[in-house]
């Protein structure tokens, strides 16, 4: 999988771009030609999508847009929802199901509907994602704003800004040093506040690692000495183009699992802690992301409607 040229990049872009445009044209009398806000809903976090008012709104499978790859992981579902939220009737587009690198796609695909986000004027974008817990004091359940991230995969030189700088949409050298908007993620902290959401919310350094294994021991423990907080296999290259084409952002952690970072039990023992004590396994990742889906999308839909 090589890179796509530029120029047939942004042809792709402009394609997909048109074909939404024309899909939406039926609702040119409703807020929801003019979306502001892209989410993009992590494993097990497609309910989000509830919060979308019933009307007016719009469904478009991924496989309808051109150039726009489908999703393969279970509990991603690849459609795009137009519509609104709150009672400002916020326009948004709702992306269930993400596209990820571990899938086998370039990060020129996995990042497509960020910039095709940014073609329909999208101010906004909201990332979602199911992570490990890194941090010894967070616990499955509990929430993280994203305040940071490691781009291990891009300090690798797998990084979704390679080959050649798409000068319509930001500059060669990014700067990342203020990719978490301090004001969206105040905003978030405050109306979780408000609504008396009694979840943990910590805010912390997302750790990117490629996957799709889940990490060993002796990674976790390199991710916590590194810095991370939490670890997941998404959400960083989406911000990083985001970024690059001058959107704000806020990124939310759902910490799913504990990452294992004991050192496995010694083989001079000889009745040890099972080896798959704690073990992450996606359905356990999907079943913590419905629970907590609740209070993301209450969260959501106050943080949203001030958009
Ligand atoms: N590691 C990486 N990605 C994840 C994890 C994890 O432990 N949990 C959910 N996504």
């Amino acid at each position: 999988m090589s890179l796509v040229a530029p120029k047939d990049y942004m042809a792709l872009l402009d394609k997909a771009a048109s074909s939404l445009k024309e899909k939406l044209a039926p609702f040119k009398d409703t807020p929801i030609v003019s979306p502001r806000v892209l989410i993009i809903c992590g494993s097990g976090l497609g309910g989000i999508a509830n919060v979308l008012a019933p009307e007016p709104r719009l469904e478009v499978p991924y496989g309808d847009i051109p150039g726009f790859k489908t999703s393969t992981v279970p509990g991603h579902a690849g459609k795009l929802i137009f519509g609104t939220i709150g009672e400002n009737k916020v326009p948004v587009i709702c992306m269930v199901g993400r596209l990820h690198f571990y899938e086998g796609y370039t990060f020129q695909e996995t990042t497509f509907p960020v910039r095709l986000a940014k073609l329909l004027n999208v101010k906004t974008v909201v990332v979602t994602n199911a992570a490990g817990g890194v941090n010894e004091k967070f616990k499955p359940g509990d929430l993280m704003i994203i305040e940071d991230h490691i781009n291990f995969p891009g300090l690798a030189g797998f990084h979704p800004l390679k080959g050649p700088n798409l000068e319509e949409f930001g500059p060669r050298f990014q700067p990342l040093s203020d990719a978490y908007s301090h004001e969206l993620r105040h905003l978030f902290f405050k109306k979780a506040s408000l609504l008396g959401v009694t979840r943990a919310i910590h805010q912390g350094t997302y750790f990117f690692a490629a996957g799709p294994t889940f990490e060993s021991r002796a990674e976790v423990r390199m991710i916590r000495t590194l810095g991370g907080d939490a670890v997941g296999m998404s959400t960083v290259p989406e911000v990083i183009v985001a970024r690059h084409s001058g959107m704000d952002v806020l990124a939310l952690s759902l910490i799913t699992n504990a990452g294992v970072g004991e050192k496995p039990p010694s083989a001079f023992e000889e009745n040890p802690k099972p080896l798959d004590d704690g073990m992450a396994s996606h359905d356990e990742v999907l079943e913590s992301a419905n629970e907590a889906s609740k209070d993301v999308q209450k969260i959501f839909t106050a943080t949203i409607n001030e958009l």
